[in-house]
């Protein structure tokens, strides 16, 4: 999976929908960079094969990840009532969110500058595509789409301490938007989490970022990959799989990576406690 932008959810494109008051009235008060990229999802415009699409992304991942998806993914699922065969409607999804943990998958209209981004993190609003890919491109994206943003993100959303985390996340790197080199680290923490974090469970490796939810070929790649010779995973055949590390804050945001491959290297948590500490230290020595 190849992203156009170091923090993947910038990017918005194509969207049914357009800039909607509605939308900025209920959502948009907290926010100021933000608020013009705001907009309605226009459930009723997506179209039968649009459905398809979605049902076949669903039906596609989900035995792979009733097996190695971290649980909290899977109850976050099940909690927002995200559905096999349509594409979720944002706003039956926020009614289940909402009262969890004050978050909200909130619709855009295309590309949002860093601050705007961090700006909707720090307030619980997750930006949120509602372009879903063709199905010419079901393997390959260049950018985030509705399957990326809403399968693959938000049902972590609904787990206390991971909502807590990637909040303290957007708001730290609001104040370091004057600061290249250290939003640079930031975008490092992020990408080995929230878009590619693993997390030990019972002895297993399991899935919990975003990429490698939302990407047959990526989970496929950690799952089955061919155990790396100094960190066993669980996989047994097939190609390399990343070495799977420890998580080490120090590691990781210097821990470069390439967007167009897939990653050699992840780092695995012991539980979500670890990352939300992994943001206050990052801002203890960043901020
Ligand atoms: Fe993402």
């Amino acid at each position: 999976m190849k992203f156009s932008n170091v923090l993947p959810g910038v990017v918005a494109m194509n969207p049914p929908g357009v800039a909607g008051a509605e939308a900025r009235k209920h959502v948009g008060e907290a926010l100021t960079v933000a608020q013009p990229f705001l907009i309605q999802q226009q459930w009723d415009a997506y179209t039968d094969e649009q459905h398809a699409v979605w049902a076949e992304l669903v039906r596609r991942r989900m035995p792979q990840l009733r097996e190695h998806a971290a649980e909290e993914y899977l109850n976050g699922f099940e909690q927002i009532g995200l559905r096999e065969d349509t594409i979720p409607n944002l706003a039956d999804v926020n009614r289940r969110l909402g009262p969890r943990t004050g978050w909200n998958a909130t619709p855009v209209s295309g590309f949002l500058p860093p601050d705007a981004f961090f700006e909707m993190l720090g307030a619980r609003q997750f930006p949120t595509t509602t372009y879903i890919r063709s199905r010419e491109a079901m393997d390959y994206t260049p950018e985030p789409d509705i399957f990326h943003d809403v399968f693959g993100h938000v049902p972590m959303h609904a787990h206390p301490v991971f909502a807590d985390f990637l909040q303290h996340y957007g708001r730290v790197c609001a104040r370091l938007m004057h600061d290249k080199e250290k939003l640079e680290k930031m975008g490092r923490l992020f990408w080995f989490t929230v878009e590619f974090g693993v997390i030990r469970q019972k002895g297993r490796v399991k899935l919990y970022g975003s990429g490698l939810i939302s990407s047959h070929g990526e989970g496929t790649h950690v799952i089955e990959g061919k155990p790396h010779p100094t960190t066993p995973t669980a996989g047994a055949s097939g190609t390399p799989g990343p070495e799977i590390r420890d998580f080490n804050l120090d590691q990781v945001l210097e821990q470069k990576f390439l967007v167009s491959e897939e990653q050699k290297v992840l780092y695995a948590v012991e539980s979500f406690d670890q990352i939300y500490e992994a943001a206050q230290e990052a801002e203890k020595r960043l901020g």
